[in-house]
Formats: C-alpha cells, structure tokens, sequence
C-alpha cells in the first residue's frame, strides 16, 4: 500500500461511516457508495499528478475541473470497507476541462452511481462549496416508504414523516425530496439528483434507496439517522394501527420558531409547481 494514500486522513472517516452502514443493515452486499471532494491540499503532493487514461464522464462536470474525489469502488462491501478502506476507496482527479476523469490510486473500479456523484458534487461547488460529502445506501424502512402512493408527493412525504419526532423538521426544514423511479447508475438518476440537492439534504430513490449529503461523511450520516428515526416511528405506529398525524401544527411552528428555521420550512417546496 501507498503510504501517501494511507496518510489521507478522511479514509478514517469512510471507515468509520461504512462500519455503520454495514451494522445498521443498510448497505447490504455490494449496495451503496460513498464520495468525498478534497481540497488541494489535503491530497499529499506524490498523488496530485497521474498519467493514467482519462475515463470520458457522460456530461461535463466543469465546476469540478482540477478538482478530487474519493470514491468507493463498484461491488465493494461497506463491511470491508469498514476494515481495509485503502483497497476499496479510489482517488480520481477531474480534468481541467471537466469532460473526464483519471485515476490516481487506491481502487480504480469507481461506483456504478458515479453520474450522480459527480453531478451533485458538480452542483455543490456551484451553490454550497461547504458541502463535500455523498452517502448512497438503502434503508429498508426509507425505501418502504417509497412504496406508499400518497408519499411520492416529497411535500406529504416530508410533512407525515418529519412530523413524528419533535426534532426531524428542525434538523431537515427543507423537508426529503423523492424522485420518481430511474434506472440504478443512470445519468437520469444522475441528473435529477443534482436538480433535487439545490433544495434538499435527503432525497428517496423510488423502490431504491437514498441519498443524503453533508458537510462531511458523518453529517451525511446524521441525517439518515434522523430520517431513518422518523421512518421507524411510522412504520411502528402503521403496524399498531395508530394514526400518523404527528405534531401539532402549532408545536411544529413553535419549534421552528425556537430554532430560527421558519424561513427555510415556508420555503420548502415553493420551487415546486
Ligand atoms: P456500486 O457497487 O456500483 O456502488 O453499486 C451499488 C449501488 O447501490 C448502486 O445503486
Ligand atoms: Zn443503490
């Protein structure tokens, strides 16, 4: 192993987020992928420079141009990933014309989702540079609750299901975006996530899964966590029958008013039609 490589501090935190995905039975066998954008100066000088074939992206990613990412390979475990991230976590750099990428180290099979890697990261350079980090992985109850009609609306969605837990709102006001179903690894999929991230921290994935950023690997997975929460208490109520209502209205408005979110939940869902 490189010892440059070995030296590039956020492997630690793939680790640790992937130890997590594997234990909470998220990223089952090979499902999931991880990426992280990396400033100049956190890639050791020796791995800066690569002279493998550039790999042609399906679209221009011109914000990211010179840029580079930590990815996770395709096929990869999270639970091996947990343990060795150095064998399954590659390091690429985006061209300077943004058309396409170059190995540079680590694993050199990126992620069959890498469209919508690139193009959300694409996307955060543009609108909020402070976010880096994108988790994919498949909650069983998140994914369940793409299978309930009236939640392919992401504003019912987000109003049922952050309305359980007092907390869920405050944490996400923006609410959880829902695309309709694309084809795993496809550039729609690519695409309509970068669409649906300007507004969202957490979006489904119709009968799929879901996609949550951050300002790191760990803020990624914070939110899941809370999404996942609120998940699980409607699951729970569905199965004994209770009402999903949720909060009151007026406690809900209370909270974000306390929290000083009001202006990002009226917000939510107003660039809809
Ligand atoms: P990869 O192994 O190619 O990352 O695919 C897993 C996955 O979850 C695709 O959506
Ligand atoms: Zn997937």
């Amino acid at each position: 192993m490189n010892d440059n490589f070995a030296e590039i501090y956020p492997l630690d935190e793939f680790a640790e987020v992937c130890e997590w995905l594997a234990f909470k039975g998220w990223s089952e066998a090979e499902g999931g992928n991880l990426s992280l954008r990396l400033e100049q100066d956190q890639v050791p000088d020796p791995l800066k420079e690569s002279d493998t074939e550039p790999v042609k992206l399906p679209l221009n990613v011109k914000e990211l141009a010179g840029k580079y990412l930590l990815i996770t390979g395709s096929g990869t475990r999270s639970r091996d990933i947990a343990t060795e991230p150095q064998n399954d976590i590659g390091l690429y750099r985006i061209s300077d014309d943004g058309a396409s990428y170059q190995w540079i180290f680590g694993n050199d099979k990126p992620t069959s989702e890498m469209p919508s890697h690139c193009l959300v990261q694409n996307e955060f350079v543009k609108s909020r540079p402070d976010y880096k980090a994108i988790i994919h992985t498949h909650p069983t109850k998140l994914i369940s609750l793409t299978h309930v009609a009236e939640f392919k609306d992401p504003k019912v969605l987000s109003d049922c299901i952050l309305g359980l837990q007092s907390e869920a709102r405050i944490q996400l006001p923006e609410g959880i975006g829902h695309l309709p179903f694309c084809v795993p690894g496809s550039l729609e999929l690519g695409l309509l996530s970068a669409e649906e991230i300007k507004h969202r921290n957490v979006i489904l994935w119709n009968m799929h899964g879901a996609l949550s950023v951050g300002t790191s690997l760990n803020h990624a997975l914070d939110q899941l966590e809370v999404v996942e929460k609120a998940a699980e208490i409607y699951w729970t109520l569905r199965s004994a029958g209770l009402p999903t209502g949720g909060m009151e209205q007026e406690d809900l408005l209370k909270s974000m008013d306390f929290f000083g979110r009001v202006d990002r939940y009226e917000k939510a869902f107003k660039d809809k039609k």
